[in-house]
C-alpha cells in the first residue's frame, strides 16, 4: 500500500529540476516535502500524477509500476492531488464544483444524461466530500463568494472525490490568513486519522509541517538532502546549514 519513487530525474533542456530522487511514502501517514523555492517539489508532483513524464526513475503505486501512466489513470488507481493555486470554478455552486469533478472522473460528458445510479452517486459522494472538509452547509453557495480558506477546503474535497488512496497537496495553505491555515491544517490531520488517506504535503508553512507530518523530505536544487521525523528534521545539521536555520530554529 505505499507509494514510492525510485531514482526519479526530470530534466527541462539542461536544466535538472528533479535529480535522482527517491521517497517511499508509507500508508497512513502525512509525508511533507519541503524546500526553498525552486527546489522541484511541483516538478516531483506534476512527474508522480503523471502530469509529465520522468527523464529517468520510476514510480510504483502499491507495487506496480505507473510510471508514465495518465493523470486520469490515476486517479482510478487512488493517486489524486490538489494544486498551488485552486482548481475551483467560481460562478457555480460548491456541490456543482464537485458533481463536476465527479463526472470527469466517472468519464461522463457533463451535456449526457445522468441515469439513476450515477446521479446517486454523485449525490451521495458530493455530500461525503464536502462534509469531510467541513463544507456541509455551504453546499449551494456560489463558490465564487466563499472565503479564501473555504475555496482551498473546497479544492480538497474535489481532490477527495471518488476516493483517493493517496492526497498530493502543493501548498495548500497559502495566501491564507493565519485561522484558515489551520483550520485547513485540522482537515488535512482528518483525512489521516478520519478517513486513512495517505498525504503527500508540499508546504512552506514550516511549523505546520512540523507539527502534521509524521515524516519530512527536504529537496533543494533538485535533490533530497534529508529525511526524517520531524524533530530529527529540525535538528538536522545538513537541514540547518541548507536552507531552515532561520525558521526553523526560531
Ligand atoms: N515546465 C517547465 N519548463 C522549464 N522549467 C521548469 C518547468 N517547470 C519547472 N521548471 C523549473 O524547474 C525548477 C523547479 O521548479 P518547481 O516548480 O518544481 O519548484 P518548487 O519546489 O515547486 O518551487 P515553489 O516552492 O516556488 O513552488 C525551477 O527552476 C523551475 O523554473
Ligand atoms: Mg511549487
Amino acid at each position: 500500500m505505499t507509494l514510492e519513487v525510485r531514482n526519479l530525474s526530470k530534466s527541462f533542456g539542461g536544466l535538472r529540476a528533479v535529480s535522482d530522487v527517491s521517497i517511499t511514502v508509507r500508508p497512513g501517514t502525512i509525508h511533507s516535502i519541503l524546500g526553498p523555492n525552486g527546489a522541484g517539489k511541483t516538478t516531483l508532483f506534476n512527474v508522480v500524477t503523471g502530469a509529465l513524464p520522468p527523464t529517468s526513475g520510476s514510480v510504483h503505486l502499491m507495487g506496480v509500476d505507473v510510471t508514465g501512466r495518465r493523470p486520469d489513470e490515476l486517479v482510478y488507481k487512488g493517486l489524486a492531488r490538489t494544486f498551488q493555486r485552486t482548481s475551483i470554478f467560481p460562478s457555480v455552486t460548491v456541490a456543482q464544483n464537485v458533481a463536476l469533478a465527479l463526472r470527469s472522473r466517472m468519464k461522463l460528458n457533463t451535456s449526457m444524461r445522468v441515469d439513476g445510479d450515477a446521479r446517486q452517486l454523485i449525490e451521495s459522494e458530493t455530500l461525503r466530500v464536502l462534509g469531510a472538509v467541513g463544507l456541509a452547509s455551504q453546499a449551494h453557495t456560489t463558490a465564487g463568494q466563499l472565503s479564501h480558506g473555504s475555496q482551498h477546503a473546497l479544492d480538497i474535497a474535489i481532490g477527495l472525490a471518488l476516493s483517493p488512496k493517496f492526497l498530493l497537496m502543493d501548498e495548500p495553505l497559502a495566501g491564507m490568513s493565519r485561522g484558515d491555515r489551520e483550520r485547513i491544517a485540522s482537515v488535512i490531520r482528518s483525512l489521516r486519522d478520519e478517513h486513512q488517506l495517505t498525504v503527500v504535503l508540499v508546504e512552506h508553512d514550516v511549523d505546520i509541517v512540523m507539527r502534521l507530518s509524521d515524516t519530512i523530505t527536504v529537496m533543494q536544487n533538485g535533490a533530497v538532502i534529508a529525511e526524517d521525523e520531524p524533530l530529527a528534521i529540525q535538528k538536522s545539521p545538513i537541514v540547518k546549514r541548507a536552507y531552515l536555520s532561520g525558521e526553523i530554529a526560531a
